[in-house]
């Protein structure tokens, strides 16, 4: 008998139209497009218009991703929403875009920050495998422009807004999700927060005065974690599928920064070439990162029928997630 898999049955994404570039950036912070360039390969980003919310990215996504596996929203039987920014603390902005797609079916948001979306791929995985649910839509999505501090040059130069979406269910002949893996430190969650806005520092005036709403960030010591994370995660995530690195055919990871990437490449031995990078042209969007990311690779072939992927993640928590796929 073979084995039952669960894989992706089809991708959408959006991107706001506002592309902000390093020249823009110029005029707003003490920063300069070789700056920008050289530390962090990032050369322009998307930003949602004001007062876009999250859930508006998420529906275009979703809808695209529904229609490209051949469903119709009624027949998707769950929906997990990875984000950072939701529209509001409550209802979940699962629910939102729920409703915004016309889909009937339960919808929750899961938090692990640029992680979210292969956390969540592995959480629609293990739903599908109970058989308890069908086809999970999952949602990558943010507009974190609203929680930028754009006078901080040492942030506001690295994020952009965009949502990626995948429908998730069974699929034949080998093909599909090898092998998942994830982990979080929480001794770390000090190196990138958004400090007030929930429980610990309700938001007032005064938490707003200090700047506490924005993302916070010390970019030494999550580049340092983030290398180590990305190479272990895509070590271990390998060896659960029975692949060898050099089995890759192509990494898929979460959007930080180019000299990251290079690090991993030299360190995992995986060629460049290998490795897909649209981080110049989107910056990192958090959630929607890696989504977008494995959209685009699909769409220009980079990825095809048979390929072995990793999709690789690391966030704030710390969280890391990776997730071997045969497409
Ligand atoms: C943020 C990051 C790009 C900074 O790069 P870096 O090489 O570590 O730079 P440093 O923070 O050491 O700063 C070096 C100098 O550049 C300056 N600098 C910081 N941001 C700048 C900017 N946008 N433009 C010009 N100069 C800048 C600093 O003030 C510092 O100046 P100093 O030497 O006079 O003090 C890098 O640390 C990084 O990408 N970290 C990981 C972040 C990340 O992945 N976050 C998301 C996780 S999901």
């Amino acid at each position: 008998m073979t084995q039952r898999r669960v894989g992706i049955l089809g991708l959408g994404a959006y991107l706001p139209e506002k592309v902000l570039s390093n020249h823009d950036l110029e005029k707003m912070v003490d920063t300069s497009d070789e700056w920008i360039r050289t530390r962090t390969g990032i050369r322009e980003r998307r930003i949602a218009q004001e007062g876009t919310p999250t859930s508006e990215l998420a529906k275009r996504a979703s809808l695209e991703a529904i229609d490209a596996a051949g469903l119709k929203p009624t027949d998707i039987d769950l929906i997990i929403l990875a984000t950072v920014t939701p529209d509001m603390t409550f209802p979940s902005t699962a629910c939102i875009v729920q409703d915004k797609i016309g889909a009937k079916c339960p919808a929750f948001d899961i938090s692990a920050a640029c992680s979210g979306f292969p956390y969540a791929l592995a959480l629609a995985q293990g739903m599908i495998l109970s058989g308890a649910y069908k086809h999970i839509l999952v949602i990558g999505a943010e507009v974190i422009s609203g929680f930028i501090n754009w006078k901080d040059r040492s942030t506001c130069i690295l994020f952009g807004d965009g949502a990626g979406a995948a429908v998730l269910g069974e699929v034949q002949d080998g093909h599909g999700i090898l092998a998942t893996y994830l982990g979080s430190d929480g001794a770390q969650a000090n190196l990138l927060k958004i400090p007030a806005g929930g429980s610990a520092i309700p938001p007032s005036p005064a938490s707003v005065e200090a700047g506490l709403h924005y993302v916070h960030m010390d970019g030494s010591e999550v580049f340092k974690s983030a290398v180590r994370i990305m190479c272990d995660s895509i070590i271990e995530v390998a060896k659960r599928a029975d692949l060898k690195v050099e089995d890759i055919d192509c990494l898929i990871p979460h959007q930080a920064n180019l000299r990251i990437l290079n690090a991993v490449s030299d360190r995992t031995g995986i060629p460049l070439e290998k490795i897909f990078i649209n981080l110049d042209r989107y910056g990192n969007m958090s959630a929607a990162s890696t989504p977008v990311a494995l959209y685009e690779a699909v769409k220009s072939g980079r990825v095809k029928k048979n390929s072995n992927i990793v999709l690789v993640a690391f966030g704030s928590g710390l969280t890391w997630a990776a997730c071997t796929i045969r497409w």
